[in-house]
C-alpha cells in the first residue's frame, strides 16, 4: 500500500519523510512555493500518528482553524494524494478537531486566543505545524515546551522569511543544539508541477517575493522595492491609453504636512490596469496647509473632471478626512493597509506588464525607481519599505491592492517580460 504511494513522490520528499521519523525533536520542510513540502510533511505526520505514544494530545497548529482546513485537511482527505490513508481522516468543517487513524487531532488557530489556551497546560507527543514563521515565537516556544514525552515530535513547513527571522537565527542555524533536522525545497522537488505552471509562478514572483518563494533563500529585503519598474516599459503617452473600461478607483494617500496624493486607476480594453492621472497637493511647496474640508472640495474637484469611479479608497489612517468626504456626499473605503501583500499586488503587475502609468503622472513615476526597503530593520528581522518619497507609491497601493477582487478575474494573461 505504501509502495504505491510512494511512487508518486521525488527523491527529496522520500528522503525528508524517512529522516523526519526519526529527528530528534524537530523537522522542517522549508523553501519555495509549491515545492511539495506540505505533501511529504503530511504523509510523514500520518505516519507519526500511526505510531505516536498513546500519553499526550495530536495538535495541528495553523494560522486560523480556515487556513488548517484548505491547507491539511482537505489533502489529507484527497486519496488522489494520500490513496487509502485518506479515508481514515475525518473532519467536520469548522470543528476544532479531526480524527485520524482513530486518534483525536486537536485543530488550534495559532492566531486564535482562545484556541491557544487549549494547549497551554498539555502534554503534547505530536504536533504540526503550517507555515511556521507565521506562528508568534512565543506560540512556538509554548509549543516546544509541551513536549514533554519521549518520542514527542513537532513537524513543520514554511516558505523563506529574512535571514534574522528567529525560526532562522534560533533553529535552522543551531539545528543540531535544537535537535532539528531541515530540508530545502525548491520547484524541481516537486514531480507534479506542468512547465506552464511553474512559468506562471515564476512570473508572479517577482523582486523579493522571487528570491524568497521561488529561489527558497532566506534573504535580507535591500534595494529597490519594485526593481522590476521600467519607464520604458510601464509608462505611457496619455494619448495612447486605451478605452478604459472600468474606472475602478481613486487612491488616496493622505497628508498635511507630508503632500496629498491622489490617482485614478482604470481598466483597459486591453485587460491592463492604467493609473490614468493623479493630484498632489504638497503643503510644504505651497507653504500652506489644507484642512480637510478644502482637500474634500479639490479632491472631489478634481475627481469630476472624469468619470467616476467604482471606489474612493483613502488612507486607512485618514479617518477625519474619510468623515469629511461622506459629509460632502462621497462614500470612501479606508485602504487595506496590509503593506506588504499590496506592494507584493503591485509589483506582481508590473512584473506581468498589466499595471502600467500614464506619463500625465510625473510625481508618481517619479518615486518607483527610488523606492528601497530599510536594509536596517531587515537585519532586525523586520521587512519594510524606507518611508521617504512614497506618497504616490502608497496611492497606487491602495487603489490596486484593496480593489483586487474587482479587477483579478478581468485582466489579460501575463505578459511575460524579456529576461
Ligand atoms: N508527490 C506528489 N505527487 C502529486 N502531487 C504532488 C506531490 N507533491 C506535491 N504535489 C501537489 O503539488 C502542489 C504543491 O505541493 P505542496 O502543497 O506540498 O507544496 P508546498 O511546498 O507546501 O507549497 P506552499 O509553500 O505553497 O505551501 C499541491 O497541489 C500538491 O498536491
Ligand atoms: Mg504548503
Amino acid at each position: 500500500m505504501l509502495d504505491a504511494v510512494f511512487r508518486l513522490l521525488s527523491p527529496k520528499q522520500i528522503r525528508s519523510i524517512v529522516s523526519a521519523l526519526d529527528t530528534p525533536q524537530i523537522a522542517l520542510w522549508a523553501g519555495a512555493v509549491s515545492s511539495g513540502k506540505t505533501i511529504a510533511s503530511l504523509l510523514a505526520f500520518l505516519i507519526a500518528v500511526a505510531r505516536a505514544p498513546d500519553h499526550g494530545l495530536v495538535v495541528v497548529v495553523g494560522r486560523t482553524l480556515q487556513t488548517i482546513e484548505r491547507n491539511l485537511i482537505d489533502p489529507l482527505q484527497s486519496s488522489h494524494l494520500f490513496g487509502p490513508f485518506a479515508a481514515q481522516v475525518h473532519h467536520t468543517t469548522g470543528s476544532t478537531t479531526a480524527t485520524i487513524f482513530g486518534r483525536t487531532v486537536h485543530l488550534v488557530g495559532a492566531s486564535d486566543v482562545r484556541a491557544e489556551a487549549r494547549i497551554r497546560g498539555a502534554t503534547i507527543v505530536l504536533a504540526y505545524v503550517d507555515e511556521a514563521t507565521l506562528v508568534p515565537q512565543s506560540f512556538w516556544m509554548m509549543l516546544l515546551s509541551r513536549l514533554r514525552v519521549p518520542g514527542a515530535k513537532l513537524l513543520a513547513t514554511t516558505n523563506p522569511d529574512g535571514p534574522a527571522h528567529w525560526l532562522r537565527r534560533d533553529f535552522i542555524l543551531r539545528a543540531g543544539q535544537v535537535g532539528m533536522r531541515h530540508w530545502h525545497f525548491t520547484l524541481d522537488d516537486n514531480p507534479s508541477l506542468a512547465a506552464d505552471y511553474v512559468a506562471r509562478l515564476k512570473a508572479q514572483y517577482v523582486g523579493l517575493w522571487h528570491r524568497r518563494f521561488i529561489a527558497g533563500e532566506w534573504c535580507l529585503a535591500q534595494g529597490a522595492v519594485y526593481d522590476m519598474w521600467d519607464p520604458d516599459r510601464h509608462v505611457v503617452p496619455a494619448t495612447q491609453i486605451p478605452q478604459i473600461i472600468a474606472w475602478i478607483s481613486a487612491g488616496v494617500d493622505y497628508g498635511t504636512t507630508n503632500p496629498f496624493h491622489a490617482g485614478l486607476l482604470g481598466l483597459g480594453a486591453d485587460g491592463r490596469l492604467y493609473i490614468t492621472r493623479e493630484w498632489r497637493y504638497d503643503s510644504k511647496r505651497e507653504r500652506r496647509q489644507l484642512t480637510d474640508v478644502e482637500y474634500s472640495e479639490r479632491f472631489r474637484g478634481w475627481l469630476g473632471q472624469g468619470e467616476r469611479p467604482q471606489y474612493v479608497i483613502v488612507d486607512p489612517s485618514a479617518t477625519s478626512f474619510r468623515v469629511q468626504l461622506h459629509h460632502d456626499g462621497v462614500t470612501a473605503t479606508l485602504g487595506d493597509n496590509e503593506v506588504l501583500p499590496g506592494i507584493r499586488t503591485t509589483a506582481s503587475l508590473l512584473a506581468t506588464g498589466r499595471l502600467l502609468v500614464s506619463d500625465a503622472c510625473p510625481d508618481v513615476i517619479d518615486e518607483f525607481p527610488g523606492y528601497s526597503w530599510d536594509e536596517k530593520a531587515a537585519e532586525l528581522g523586520e521587512d519594510k519599505p524606507i518611508k521617504a518619497n512614497d506618497h504616490g507609491l502608497d496611492m497606487v497601493r491602495y487603489a490596486v491592492h484593496t480593489t483586487r477582487a474587482v479587477w483579478q478575474h478581468r485582466l489579460a494573461s501575463p505578459v511575460l517580460a524579456a529576461a
